[in-house]
């Protein structure tokens, strides 16, 4: 997390290398930030930017592309003369991995640039690819020599989610990467970790006396994240059909908003205390058997339906979807960390497409009060003490308690205390990708996972992967699109005496 001490750091200078620049990722996220980043004056004046491409192509018609990728993906308005100057850095070089002869081609094009422009050497290898494409590339600029750090130059090597599809594949390429390059020049972006609201959660935690001392199971009741979408799975079918609402949104995101509630205060504020103290409670997560897992999990996938005035069709008739496909696209779970804080306090996850609205959180409920005082009078049921933490597209924070209605009669409500970005900064938090990009160029990776982070959220969702495989089709609720998704989600929580948070 860029801290107010190095929030205005300008990088040193560097050569900023995207791999797979004519592409979805470069267009719509990295040039939009670089942009941000020029704008704010935070990018390095000896500055240079490699467009990696397969096929030859010319740098101006690869400034083109990425300009006009800019206009249509920018997050603010675009002021020509700070484009002009971004894209004027920008140089295509083309380099196939299946070719480790164009490495060595774009090692010379490289050194020709960086003495040009006087980057000092320090290389930046962003792999906007596939993730079947990280170990290849990786594999072949290790070879040319590429990532061998020099003359104190450093070398950094960034890639994004998916990192592995299950436990074995995410240990097999971090055991690649590490083989080549080592883990504090690597750089693995779950862009939830650039969303201010999610580094809030470290702020409001650890920067605040009052909620610490609560925080735990003599207080605690369960902890609810929820991930919920309107959109379907669109264009994306072939790469979500063989993923799944699990894969796609657990070990990573979901697991990010649940190591930063859940882990035990770091004693330093860097990438080594921040990053060991996440995988630590990772690590605690209990491993469920298969039956365990069945028992602890529903699965559903959305069917046709209608949100807002939207038709949205069967998730089955997707382009690239199998007729018969038994992907989830809505995953709910019941987790527990075996640790003293959290013993006996059951952690419920859910995440789903095609749902009635869009809304991400977390939601603490601390336990009720342990007597009624009440129960002789008109009021029935208390409501619940939630303190909510709203990612998007509710930015802030609010704390549900209840209090008593004016009047000569004895009559509760509940009301509640709500802090929202937007009111009291009069700015919306941004997507964060700047802020990750520049921590990359800076050298900090305390926002950026690290393997044994990965690896121990992959071995706690891999039950329910082996056990929803075996199962099949059986088990697999469907859902209506624009619905609250399946009813069983209901009855997982139900079962405990317990129900997901309705938004106020
Ligand atoms: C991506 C997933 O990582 O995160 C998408 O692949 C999902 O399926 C997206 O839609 C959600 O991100 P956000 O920031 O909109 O919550």
């Amino acid at each position: 997390m860029t801290t107010q001490a190095n929030s205005n750091q300008v990088p040193e200078g560097c050569a900023f290398v995207i791999f797979g620049a004519t592409g979805d990722l470069t267009h719509r996220l990295v040039i939009p930030a670089l942009y941000n980043l020029a704008e704010a004056n935070l990018l390095p004046e000896k500055f240079c930017v490699v467009g990696v491409t397969r096929k030859e192509m010319s740098s101006d018609d690869l400034r083109d592309s990425l300009m006009q990728g800019l206009r249509k993906y920018a997050t603010r308005p675009v002021d020509d003369k700070v484009a002009d100057q971004l894209l004027y850095c920008v140089t295509a070089v083309s380099a196939d991995p299946s070719e480790p002869a164009s490495f060595e081609r774009l090692r010379e094009r490289l050194e020709k640039l960086e003495a040009n422009r006087n980057t000092g050497g320090n290389r930046l290898f962003y792999l906007a690819t596939p993730p079947d494409a990280f170990a290849p590339i990786a594999t072949e600029l290790g070879r040319a020599g590429l990532l061998k750090e020099t003359s104190g130059a450093w070398r950094r090597l960034v890639v994004e989610k998916p990192f592995g599809t299950d436990l074995a594949s995410a240990k097999a390429l971090n055991d690649h990467l590490l083989s080549i390059i080592s883990e504090h020049e690597l750089y693995r972006i779950d862009h939830y970790l650039g969303k201010e609201t999610v580094q809030n959660i470290l702020v409001l935690r650890f920067s605040n006396g009052m909620f610490e001392p609560i925080w735990n199971r003599e207080h605690i009741d369960h902890i609810q994240i929820t991930v919920e979408e309107k959109l379907g799975v669109g264009h994306r079918g072939s790469f979500y059909d063989k993923t799944g609402a699990l894969r796609d949104m657990v070990p990573n995101h979901l697991f990010q908003l649940l190591s930063l509630v859940a882990m035990e205060p770091p004693a330093h504020f860097n990438a080594h205390a921040v990053r060991s103290a996440k995988a630590d409670v990772l690590a605690a997560i209990q491993i469920q058997t298969e039956e365990e897992a069945l028992r602890n999990s529903v699965r559903g996938q959305y069917t046709s339906g209608k949100i807002g005035d939207t038709d949205i069709p069967d998730y089955r008739s997707a382009k690239d979807v199998a007729a018969d496909s038994t992907t989830e696209t809505f995953a709910a779970l019941t987790l527990s960390i075996d640790n003293w804080r959290w013993a006996g306090v059951p952690f419920y996850l859910r995440t789903g497409k095609a749902l009635s609205g869009k809304r991400t959180e977390v939601a603490i409920k601390f336990k009720e009060a342990p007597f009624s005082m009440f129960r002789c009078t008109p009021v029935q049921e208390l409501s619940q003490n939630f303190l909510v933490i709203g990612i998007e597209p509710v930015e802030g924070i609010s704390l549900q308690f209840n209090t008593k209605v004016p009047g000569p009669m004895i009559a509760i409500d509940g009301v509640e205390m709500t802090f929202r970005y937007k009111d009291y900064f009069k700015v919306a938090p941004s997507n964060g990708y700047e802020t990750l990009l520049h921590d990359c160029m800076i050298g900090d990776n305390i926002l950026f996972q690290r393997a044994d982070g990965v690896e121990a959220g992959w071995r706690a969702v891999q039950p329910f992967l082996d056990a929803w495989k075996k199962a099949g089709a059986h088990g697999l609720q469907i859902y209506r699109a624009g619905s609250d998704g399946p009813e069983d989600a209901d009855e997982l929580l139900g079962r405990d005496g317990r129900n997901w948070r309705k938004p106020t």
